[in-house]
């Protein structure tokens, strides 16, 4: 991270926290909900089929960026299906970086050729080992460690949603994120239980057996984004919500935190280890603090 990057976001660290400010510092926009796959946990995929136009997308990036947003996540849908004409995924990200946002990350599932060197991170979806990866995603195990592995910079994080299918396999995960050059670290979080993956969720015991599993491979030198000073609010889901400096923007309609905030009464089951992080970091927990900064300045 460049140290001027650094320096913007302690300055709107600080205000936050002594001023108990609610502005917003990341946001991620949608870019479709077209997916090439039919994962078992996920519910935003192929609702509407719309792929928004890069004006569209690019009128919603000047918007978070005048609302203050400087870390800016693309998300989808499957990100690397969005195209308007010749461009591209990668066209968004480098129009990103003109703009002036700071951080530009996308998450995808890994599924198509990588090659995204302007992106600060790409966050890629792998659920575990071969088989139980598989049971979820279908058979794409095998075309995304490959693409990881082709991969053209080094700027990959895995991201792993843990439910009750494959929750005994994040040791796996940690160890892939370990050995492939390509990828710089792994972020975790919990199945967030919609209405319709209810079956998914995983309960307080599990969650705990998960952190311990996830800080036993931290400490053992494995390369993991999440805050281990977080993991006892996650596990009593006793963190403050919503994310109030997260915004999400699909088709102009802004909401706070996640757009799963509609969601009737599912924040409560929230999964997302970021509200966790990022409540309590602003709420000034110095512990928080601490190992956020620790951690992200090793991984960005
Ligand atoms: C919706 S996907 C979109 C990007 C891309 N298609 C992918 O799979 O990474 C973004 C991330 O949300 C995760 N996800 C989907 N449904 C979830 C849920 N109910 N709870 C927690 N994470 C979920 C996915 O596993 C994925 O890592
Ligand atoms: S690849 Fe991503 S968007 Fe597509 S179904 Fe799976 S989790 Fe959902
Ligand atoms: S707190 Fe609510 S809106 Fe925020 S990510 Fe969790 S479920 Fe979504």
């Amino acid at each position: 991270m460049k140290v001027s990057t650094f320096i913007s976001f302690a300055k709107f660290g600080i205000k936050t926290i002594l001023f108990k400010k609610k502005d917003s510092i990341l946001g991620t926009i949608i870019v479709t909900d077209r997916c090439n796959l039919k994962c078992k946990h996920c519910s935003v995929n192929n609702i509407s089929f719309v792929m928004y136009t890069y004006n569209q997308i690019c009128v919603e990036m000047e918007l978070l960026y005048n609302k203050g947003v400087r870390i800016l996540f693309f998300c989808g849908g499957e990100t690397f299906l969005w195209q308007d004409g010749k461009k591209t995924i990668r066209d968004l990200v480098i129009r990103a970086k003109k703009i002036g946002f700071l951080i530009v990350n996308v998450v995808t599932n890994g599924t198509f050729k990588i090659d995204l060197p302007e992106a600060d991170l790409i966050l890629l979806s792998l659920d575990g080992d071969r088989v139980h990866h598989n049971i979820i995603r279908g058979d794409t195990y095998d075309t995304i460690i490959n693409n990881i592995k082709n991969a053209t910079a080094d700027n990959i994080c895995l991201y792993m949603a843990i439910n009750k299918i494959n929750k005994d396999y994040v040791k796996d995960v940690c160890e892939v994120a370990k050995s492939l050059e390509n990828v710089r670290a792994v972020s975790f979080n919990f199945h967030t239980p919609y209405p319709d993956t209810k079956e998914l969720a995983i309960s307080r015991e599990e969650k705990e057996e998960c952190c311990n599993v996830i800080k036993d491979m931290k400490k053992n030198g494995a390369p993991i984004f999440n805050l281990i000073s977080a993991f006892p609010y996650i596990i009593n889901n006793s963190f403050p919500r919503p994310c109030y400096q997260c915004l999400v923007i699909e088709n102009g309609e802004i909401s706070t935190c996640g757009r799963c905030i509609n969601v009737s009464s599912l924040c409560n089951d929230c999964g997302y280890f970021f509200v966790a992080e990022y409540t309590l970091l602003f709420k000034g927990d110095l512990r928080i603090i601490f190992d956020m900064l620790k951690t992200y300045l090793k991984y960005i």
